[in-house]
């Protein structure tokens, strides 16, 4: 067994964990942790908080650690106790709840990464060809300059959002700039369609889970064939933090927020570098629309 891995040959059938039904391959800053956090509230979920990146950086490691890695912490790599079986129980109602109780355990996780590598939908395709994907897409501008504020607030860069966006000081994109290339939706979902058909990719508006989260979580439940659980008891819009809160169990008296890191302040950009911005997505939205069947009303 590998430095960090976990061996499941052990024949202790409540350490033998499920590889997972369902996966959210991205987008990175589109709403992910959110959407996990959300789903995390369902009691038929059990989910890792951290990032598990099986697909992309610990494939060699095989499905018995991936089966394992539900809890791998994301700095340390190390395998952290049963967590996604302890935020199930603790969700659960009592049993006398029958309604509520019934359906399979699920097993999620989220990697917003997956969503643009390549090697990514083989891998994903040969552990299991039924597994269900999920997407949440936001509008691809919005989401570059919280890509931006995010590396700007690591410290990765120091240049402005502009002096990143354009080539020498002219108005032409940088298309290799990541925070401009993973909005390219259509182009990343070219990569999976040839693996999985559309009917198995489900899309969440970015925008929706923000304004109306319950529509869009209730989606994602019947998508993932859940009982309906997720209602607007669980959500209150906080004004300050400018985003919803939850509440986790119903016996709680507080609604929970996300860190500091989800929900920064942008910074603000001129009106011609979001022009322009709008215009070079505007090609790329209309192919994802085409694809997907779905008009996200992103500004052109
Ligand atoms: P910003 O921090 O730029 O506003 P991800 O979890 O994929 O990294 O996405 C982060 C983004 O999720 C945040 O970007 C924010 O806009 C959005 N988001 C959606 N719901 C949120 C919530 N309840 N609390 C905070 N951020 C939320």
């Amino acid at each position: 067994v590998a430095h960090g891995a976990v061996d499941l040959s052990a024949s202790d059938t409540k350490t033998v964990k499920r590889l997972p039904q369902a996966i959210i391959i991205g987008v990175k800053k589109g709403g992910t942790r959110a959407l996990l956090e959300y789903l995390r509230l369902h009691p038929n979920i059990s989910a890792p908080g951290p990032e598990v990146h099986f697909f992309d950086r610990y494939h060699d490691r095989g499905l018995n650690w991936y089966r394992g890695s539900k809890c791998v912490d994301e700095v340390s790599g190390r395998f952290l106790a049963v967590c996604g079986e302890q935020t199930a129980a603790k969700n659960r109602r009592p049993k006398s709840n029958a309604a509520d109780d019934d359906g399979e355990q699920m097993t999620i996780e989220k990697t917003p990464c997956y969503f643009v590598k390549r090697e990514v939908p083989a891998r994903i395709h040969r552990m299991s060809s039924a597994i269900k994907l999920i997407v949440v897409v936001r509008d691809p501008s919005t989401r570059a300059i919280s890509d931006y504020t995010q590396s700007f607030s690591k410290g990765r860069t120091k240049r402005s959002f502009d002096e990143m966006l354009f080539h020498d000081g002219k108005e032409k994109i940088n298309e290799r700039w990541s925070a401009v290339r993973i909005g390219m939706y259509a182009k990343h979902l070219s990569k999976w369609l040839p693996y999985f058909p559309l009917e198995q990719i489900h899309f969440v508006n970015g925008e929706e889970l923000i304004n109306n989260p319950v529509n869009e979580m209730q989606a994602v439940e019947r998508f993932l064939g859940l009982p309906s659980f997720i209602s607007d008891d669980h959500f209150n819009f906080n004004a300050t933090k400018g985003f919803p809160c939850v509440k986790r169990r119903h016996t709680d008296t507080d609604f929970r927020c996300l860190g500091a890191t989800k929900g920064r302040t942008h910074p603000s950009l001129s009106a011609r570098t979001l022009q322009l911005l709008n215009q070079f997505y505007a090609r790329h939205n209309k192919l994802f629309y085409e694809m997907t069947g779905r008009d996200f009303g992103w500004p052109e």
